[in-house]
């Protein structure tokens, strides 16, 4: 997919509109398969909130991945995506007891990250196999956001509560036959995986029906040409040599699991907005899109940095511009950029827009969510229609009869 074609959607779907190349998440999904070559059994459970789109989902199914879920809502898409119960993976924090029965009841394999739920659920249900997620305590993850396995977060149960945790299982005699751990997104260093993955091991021999251990997720993708990225090619080399040595000592094959979201999807997605206006101030020039953090909030959420160019205009002069959105607070999607001259009209293309993007919008401002156009086999398709004026009212109750205007009073 080119920027002609990306030009192309933006003429025949309107802007803003996010684009997603099949062929991209494919060969990303590929790649990983490829660097894990070496274990018998792997599996890939795509992390559904990146992108949930379910023509998404079932590109992912037709890959042969399985599905990383979140909350229920997210296992009912997975199942209507064509997705069998048993490939989904339901890795909830801090959800009620009843909504966990809820994805159990469908089917799906549970991952369990506290205690407490852990007993209740145990108690219950002592038949159902049961996977847990390890607080591995590691900091890791490119920003205090997205840092989820260190000492102070709320995800997992602490590898120090593990007598604990054994007394339940026994005592409930609950069935643990998987373990997992998530430590946090944009890991660039694989010994940072390594590492914890040893922590996982270890606590994985207290466990004698294990069918799979869980690595996670939080490679990190490059943003620009050049950047840095996680060697996930490296990593598998090490990593399956370790998990291969511990299936030997464990005494049977486990399957390595990974839950994968900015990895499959977030190099795919292309968010193409219009210039309204170019304003030159004393200091800079900001080019004003038709969109804002109510589109891509990761810039003003974390810091994300995507690239911009424009797609209008692509043999242009050069020139600093910050590129700034509507909403009516600070709302910047990136500070002096060089980028091709920009005039009103043009469209200008943010790069790694597949991943926590659509999925982080909102109708902050009462302004409507894109369209989204899938780029499948040379032609474009369109997967979500761009919200109307229906979609900000639906679900609003309006209660005029509460602000009738006051009578008037006739004096006698
Ligand atoms: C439990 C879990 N698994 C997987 C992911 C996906 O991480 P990433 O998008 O960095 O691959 C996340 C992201 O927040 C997560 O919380």
């Amino acid at each position: 997919m080119n920027s002609q074609n990306l030009l192309n959607i933006a003429k025949k779907f309107g802007a803003p509109v996010y684009v997603y190349d099949a062929e991209k998440i494919t060969s990303q999904f590929n790649r990983l398969t490829k660097a894990f070559k070496g274990v018998g059994s792997l599996r890939l459970n795509y992390a559904t909130k990146a992108l949930s789109n379910i023509s998404i989902l079932r590109l992912m199914n037709n890959l042969g991945s399985g599905l990383d879920t979140v909350s229920v809502q997210e296992v009912k898409l997975g199942l209507m995506a064509g997705f069998k119960p048993e490939s989904i993976i339901y890795t909830p924090n801090g959800v009620s007891l009843e909504e966990i029965e809820e994805a159990s009841a469908l089917g799906v394999q549970i991952n369990i990250d506290n205690l407490s739920i852990l007993e209740q659920f145990g108690s219950k249900h002592p038949d159902v196999p049961v996977c847990i997620r390890i607080n591995p305590h590691v900091m890791a993850g490119g920003n205090s956001n997205i840092s989820v396995g260190h000492i102070d977060s709320k995800f997992g149960i602490s590898i120090h509560q593990i007598p604990h945790l054994l007394r339940i299982v026994d005592l409930t005699q609950m069935n643990i036959n998987g373990i997992h751990m998530h430590t946090g997104s944009d890991i660039l260093d694989i010994d940072v995986f390594l590492y914890a993955s040893e922590i996982l091991f270890e606590t994985a021999k207290n466990f004698k029906n294990l069918e799979f251990i869980d690595f996670g997720s939080g490679f990190k993708v490059p943003y620009k040409a050049g950047d840095i990225e996680t060697n996930v090619e490296e990593l598998g080399k090490k990593l399956t040599k370790r998990f291969n040595e511990f299936c030997n000592e464990y005494g049977r094959e486990l399957t390595l699991a990974f839950e994968p979201g900015k990895f499959l999807v977030s190099e795919a997605g292309h968010f193409l907005a219009k210039v309204n206006v170019v304003k030159q101030t004393t200091s800079t020039v900001f080019a004003s899109v038709d969109s804002g953090f109510n589109h891509l909030i990761r810039p003003m959420l974390y810091g994300s940095s995507h690239e911009i160019s424009n797609i209008s205009n692509p043999n242009g002069k050069e020139r600093y511009y910050s590129v700034v959105g509507y909403i009516c607070e600070t709302d910047t999607f990136g500070s002096n950029r060089r980028i091709n001259e920009i005039s009103e009209g043009d469209i200008l293309s943010f790069k790694n827009a597949g991943a926590y993007c659509f999925t982080m919008a909102s109708n902050y401002n009462s302004r409507y969510r894109p369209a989204e156009v899938l780029w499948y086999k040379g032609k474009a398709h369109l997967i979500r229609e761009r919200e109307t004026f229906d979609d900000i009212l639906r679900n609003q109750v309006d209660a005029k009869e509460l602000f009738e205007p006051p009578k008037k009073v006739v004096a006698k």
